[in-house]
């Protein structure tokens, strides 16, 4: 792996640093992504933008708890993976370090990173479609069984963010914020296909973050990226993350 010499200054000189994760971070902990190898994830026949939509929680919400259950089971048997823990060690060092995820699998979590934006919700819990509240799930029994909402009956459903819903309040600004007024913005396993999440490492860039790439594959976010490393984020991340 060959770093540039300019990548060796802008961390030298990097005080601020935003890190933008998707899927592919946790791919090395056997967690299946949804695009990617020439593939786009499909479940029971229904490609995975379908049964993750809003319209499936009003119409089929047994189906959409069903999905849920399903990627939880993968998840109870899946550990972080170096890159997770990479970024742990990274937060340590930087002297100001944001982890914006669009995972809802709670790796970052179960690593040990503090400061984590969830954009897109977390798989462990449920919400009221009523009344909003938020529950822990605690139990790894696969199928959950998704009780009535203890506050006002209402139904629960995954506190994840779905196709056609907005983010949760805040969340975005917080990591457009920290996108604004980073030295390095890392982009690392995602596909870059989901806005608003993808717009951050724009965000960044028009306000001259050095932008740095891991994904095995090319995306529409390899070309405005400064560097852009063509690997595993569990083989790579670490040996970057050495240099800070
Ligand atoms: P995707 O599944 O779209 O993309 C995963 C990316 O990870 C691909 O570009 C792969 O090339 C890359 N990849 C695979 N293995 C990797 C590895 N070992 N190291 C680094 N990169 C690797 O996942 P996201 O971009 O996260 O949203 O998808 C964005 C959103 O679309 C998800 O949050 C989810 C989905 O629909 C919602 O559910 C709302």
């Amino acid at each position: 792996m060959e770093i540039s010499q300019e990548l060796l200054e802008r961390i030298a000189e990097s005080k601020r640093v935003c890190v933008l994760t998707g899927a592919g971070i946790s791919a090395e902990s056997g967690v299946p992504t949804f695009r990617g190898g020439g593939h786009s994830a499909v479940w029971k026949g229904m490609p995975f933008d379908e049964i993750s939509s809003a319209k499936m929680v009003r119409e089929n919400l047994g189906e959409v708890w069903e999905w849920f259950d399903y990627r939880r089971g993968i998840l109870a048997k899946c550990k972080p993976n170096p890159a997770h823990f990479a970024l742990v060690e990274l937060e340590k060092k930087a002297e100001d370090f944001t982890l914006v995820t669009q995972n809802v699998d709670g790796l970052h979590g179960r690593a040990g990173t503090k400061q984590i934006i969830e954009l897109h919700g977390n798989i462990n819990r449920s919400r009221c479609v009523k009344c909003e509240i938020r529950f822990k799930i605690e139990s790894s029994v696969i199928p959950h069984q998704p009780e009535k909402c203890v506050k006002c009956t209402g139904e629960l459903r995954p506190d994840v963010i779905l196709f056609g819903e907005m983010l949760p309040g805040g969340a975005f600004e917080e990591a457009a914020e920290n996108a604004m007024i980073c030295d390095i913005f890392f982009v690392i396993g995602t596909s870059a296909m989901v806005y608003p999440a993808a717009g951050l490492a724009e965000i960044a860039r028009q306000n001259h973050a050095y932008l740095v790439e891991i994904n095995p594959e090319i995306t529409p976010m390899t070309n405005l990226c400064d560097e852009a490393f063509a690997g595993k984020a569990g083989e790579i991340l670490p040996l970057i993350v050495e240099l800070f």
